[in-house]
């Protein structure tokens, strides 16, 4: 893997340069990937997409990819519909009339991060959507932040066959 992802992203770094795409990124890169990549690249990541959601918070990642201005972007931010039962959430939610999906994705826009959550209902997509008319306060964030109990609900980076 390691190989592999320098090969790839050296064919990436050659679409780019000759304007063939206007951004390159990576996914599923843990700060040791970013580390190594960063040695031996000519152009810095744009994005790194990983898993990321109140209960994986990751802040080393994510303070590593603000200082190497290095987006990043949430998959499975909402655990696959199990922010739902995380009772923390629904209180706060309670507050502002929002659910625990549209804290949770709030929180991704003021931690900067880009969020991608998917859903093949209608009225889910726009309710995922409804998330500009309110602002988490900064004792809400912390409260979020400490929800990380480092759980997945897809493959760790560093124990998968990619
Ligand atoms: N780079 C990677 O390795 C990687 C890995 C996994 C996923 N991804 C990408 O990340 C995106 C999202 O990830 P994901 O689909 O795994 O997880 P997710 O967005 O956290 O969750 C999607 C699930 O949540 C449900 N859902 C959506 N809105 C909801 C709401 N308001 N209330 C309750 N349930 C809701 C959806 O069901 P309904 O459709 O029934 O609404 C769907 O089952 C996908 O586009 C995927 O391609 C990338």
């Amino acid at each position: 893997m390691q190989g592999k992802y320098k090969e790839t992203w050296r064919a990436l770094e050659h679409l780019y340069s000759e304007k063939r795409v206007r951004s390159i990124g990576v996914s599923n890169f843990l700060v040791h990937h970013l580390k190594d990549l960063l040695s031996d690249c000519q152009t810095i990541p744009m994005i790194n997409q990983v898993e990321f959601h109140p209960r994986l918070f990751q802040p080393t990642l994510l303070d590593f990819c603000r200082s190497e201005s290095i987006q990043m972007e949430a998959w499975s931010p909402i655990m696959r519909g199990k922010v739902m039962e995380i009772s923390q959430l629904v209180s706060i939610g309670e507050k502002y009339g929002k659910s625990p999906v549209q804290i949770t994705l709030r929180w991704d826009l003021q931690q900067r991060v880009v969020t991608i959550p998917k859903s093949a209902k209608q009225h889910r997509i726009i309710a995922n959507a409804d998330i500009f008319d309110f602002e988490l306060s900064a004792d809400e964030m912390a409260l979020i932040d400490q929800l990380d109990r480092g759980e997945r609900v897809g493959p760790d980076p560093d124990n998968f066959n990619f």
